[in-house]
């Protein structure tokens, strides 16, 4: 029998605090019902990797977890790329948690973390790891950067129902958080707004109608220090015509994904195809 093994991890969402983290606020991230799986079997000859990512970086991770020989590599995703959903993390979790099955291993959540983030950073840089850590946990993460590391606090969330709206096309993070620094410090009142709007949703996480209306809020924020842009702002009116409790662009901007908060997200998504508008639902995911 050929050995297998199997990993996965979660996307996620930035419920509310994106940009204004960037400057020691607060910021809570979710993670949702969709992710990426990886299948690793052992065979003979050079690794090979199947992906519908078509990014050459997700050969190179690959390549830092795995030797150049034996293993045939699978890819299977829901999650968009490139929208700040965290596909790159998800994909991180997953082929670590693959690798451990297959050894007939099993990691604890830190052990995960650690692995993955070196794959991370062969995507991003220098990510602030939320990403990482809400895709091996799950569930809902309140997230800050100190001067002494980032505090990461799992916070309960009520069976909120989320509709994610996609642009199209992704952001730049790198040049929208830039666009933000330089506009400061204009931009800081905003950014302070936001914090308390972050407070003020980890009271509202059981709440639909009263998160959705921090949501949209927040994103009258996110277009104040510019990394909106009209089409974002169109899907926000969209959803909220469509009867949501409130919208936001979720991530960077610039392009990306709105994420709507719902009672009715069968409402939203008949709205969104009717504008020819890519969209789907999703609901928080618990490990
Ligand atoms: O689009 P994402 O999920 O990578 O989020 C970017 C979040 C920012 O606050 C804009 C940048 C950051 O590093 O926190």
């Amino acid at each position: 029998m050929t050995a297998a093994g199997t990993g996965r991890g979660q996307g996620k969402v930035l419920l509310c605090g994106e940009h204004a983290v960037v400057y020691g606020h607060p910021a809570i991230a979710l993670a949702v019902d969709r992710g990426t799986d990886v299948g690793l079997t052992r065979h003979d000859g050079p690794t090979t990797v199947q992906s519908p990512h078509t990014d050459p970086r997700v050969s190179d991770a690959v390549l830092r977890v795995l030797p150049p020989e034996g293993m045939r590599v699978e890819v299977s995703t829901d999650l968009p790329v490139g929208r700040g959903m965290g596909s790159s993390a998800a994909l991180a979790v997953a082929l670590v948690r693959a690798k451990a099955a297959l050894a007939g291993e099993h990691l604890d959540l830190d052990a995960v973390y650690e692995a993955a983030m070196p794959i991370e950073r062969a995507f991003h840089g220098n990510p602030s790891g939320v990403d990482v850590a809400v895709s091996a946990r799950g569930g809902c993460l309140w997230f800050e950067r100190g001067r002494d590391g980032a505090v990461r606090q799992p916070l309960e969330i009520g069976d909120v129902q989320l509709v994610v709206l996609d642009s199209g096309h992704a952001g730049d993070t790198a040049a929208l958080v830039a666009g933000v620094a330089a506009g400061r410090p204009g931009n800081d009142a905003a950014l302070a707004a936001i914090g308390d709007l972050v407070h003020q949703a980890r009271s509202a996480l059981h709440d639909p109608d009263a998160l959705g209306a921090i949501l949209s809020e927040n994103h009258a924020r996110l277009r104040e220090i510019g990394v909106s842009t009209p089409q974002l702002d169109d899907l926000v009116q969209l959803a909220c015509s469509a009867g949501a409790c409130g919208a936001k662009l979720s991530g960077a901007g610039g392009g990306g994904i709105v994420l709507a908060v719902t009672r009715e997200p069968d409402a939203v998504l008949r709205a969104a195809e009717g504008a020819g508008v890519s969209a789907f639902g999703c609901v928080p995911w618990h490990a």
